[in-house]
């Protein structure tokens, strides 16, 4: 089973050629970061021009870096959504076309189970079914989710946050202490040699005790920390004195980090689970890494985390998750448009 997967769901062209849901043959992205960046975030009439003009050239280069001919593809595969819309609807119309020329099923992929789906890619990683029944941690540019999942396909949304996401909370850091777009590795950087204890930056524990039917312990709340960071800049540092950017920055990514980290290890504390399972473009912070490895090591949980290359947003995962048999097909998949929204029903 030869899949072309289509992944168009923010600022990263991309396509791949995935064998079985697992053997990676080809990952091509052509990320559109440095055309974002003048403006300090993504602008998505950019992100869809720049899509429509590459998507047709990456989705040939992935066909041609896979050894594979076109007539040896079983099926294309393409996000659906969550994400931006007109993004979206480039690769979603893209991929549609491009089965019904070849005469191929057409697959629609639900982002956040591909980024679910990516530590199971990673060279060595266990089988998804196995690993069952699991917690999933999405963290992106535009997510942070808890996900249970029982068995590929059969998931339980968890938590998630109430306002921002935690990529959304680094870019947004990055962007008060003056460091460009993205924010993440940016913040990650600074912040190395920095004292994670410098400044006591909140970790968003919100009072109520459900939030939208979930349990609010799961859930996540950003948006006090950002704007405690703006007043410890206001205020020329931290609490303490001599403290320094770098300080500043090991302290805030540390906040995130924690409460990542926390919920996390709650989710996953119920009887039977006994893996955790990390994607994401935020997955890829180091300290994140650390501290979850750390985590899981004191609560006998295995910690998956996705290969590099497979963290930021790919069109290998999207292959992936429609090369093991799931995602939408047959006439849903043909008449489903693009769904810009997170939609929870999705994970019950
Ligand atoms: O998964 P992704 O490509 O986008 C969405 O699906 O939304 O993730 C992009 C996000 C950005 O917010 C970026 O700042 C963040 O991932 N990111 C990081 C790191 N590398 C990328 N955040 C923290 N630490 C990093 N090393
Ligand atoms: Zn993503």
């Amino acid at each position: 089973m030869n899949v072309l997967g289509i992944e168009t769901s923010c600022d990263e062209t991309a396509a791949a050629v995935v064998s079985c849901g697992l053997v990676v043959r080809s990952n091509v992205v052509f990320s559109q970061t440095d055309l974002h960046r003048p403006y300090g975030g993504v602008v998505p009439e950019v992100a869809s021009r720049n899509h429509s003009a590459y998507l047709p050239g990456i989705a040939e280069k992935a066909v041609s870096l896979s050894g594979l001919a076109w007539a040896q593809m079983d099926a294309v595969a393409a996000t659906y959504g969550p994400g931006l819309a007109s993004s979206l609807l480039v690769g979603l119309a893209f991929g549609k076309a491009l089965a019904i020329v070849l005469r191929i099923p057409f697959v629609a992929v639900n982002h956040l189970e591909a980024h679910l789906y990516a530590p199971f890619m990673s060279p060595g990683a266990p089988d998804f079914a196995a690993s069952c029944p699991l917690v999933a941690l999405v963290v992106s540019g535009g997510h942070t989710c808890l996900i249970r999942a029982d068995a590929p396909g059969k998931y339980r949304l968890l938590g998630t946050t109430v306002d921002d996401a935690a990529g959304e909370i680094f870019d947004k850091g990055a962007k008060l202490l003056g460091l460009p777009y993205p924010g993440g590795p940016e913040i990650s950087r600074l912040a190395e040699g920095g004292d994670p204890g410098a400044i006591a930056f909140p970790r968003g524990r919100l009072s109520a005790d459900t939030v939208g039917g979930l349990r609010a312990g799961l859930c996540f709340s950003f948006s006090g920390l950002k704007t405690s960071l703006l007043y410890c800049l206001k205020r020329g540092g931290g609490a303490k004195e001599n403290c320094s950017r770098a300080d500043i920055a090991a302290s805030y990514q540390e906040a995130i980090v924690d409460s990542l980290c926390a919920r996390l290890e709650l989710a996953a504390s119920v009887e039977g689970v006994r893996c955790v399972a990390v994607g994401g473009g935020v997955s890829l912070n180091r300290r994140l890494r650390e501290k979850i490895v750390a985590m899981a090591d004191k609560n006998g949980l295995k910690a998956l985390f996705s290969a590099p290359e497979f963290c930021m947003d790919n069109a290998a995962m999207v292959a992936g998750v429609a090369g093991c048999g799931l995602g939408l097909r047959g006439r849903v998949a043909w008449e489903i448009d693009a769904r810009p929204n997170f939609d929870p029903d999705f994970f019950k």
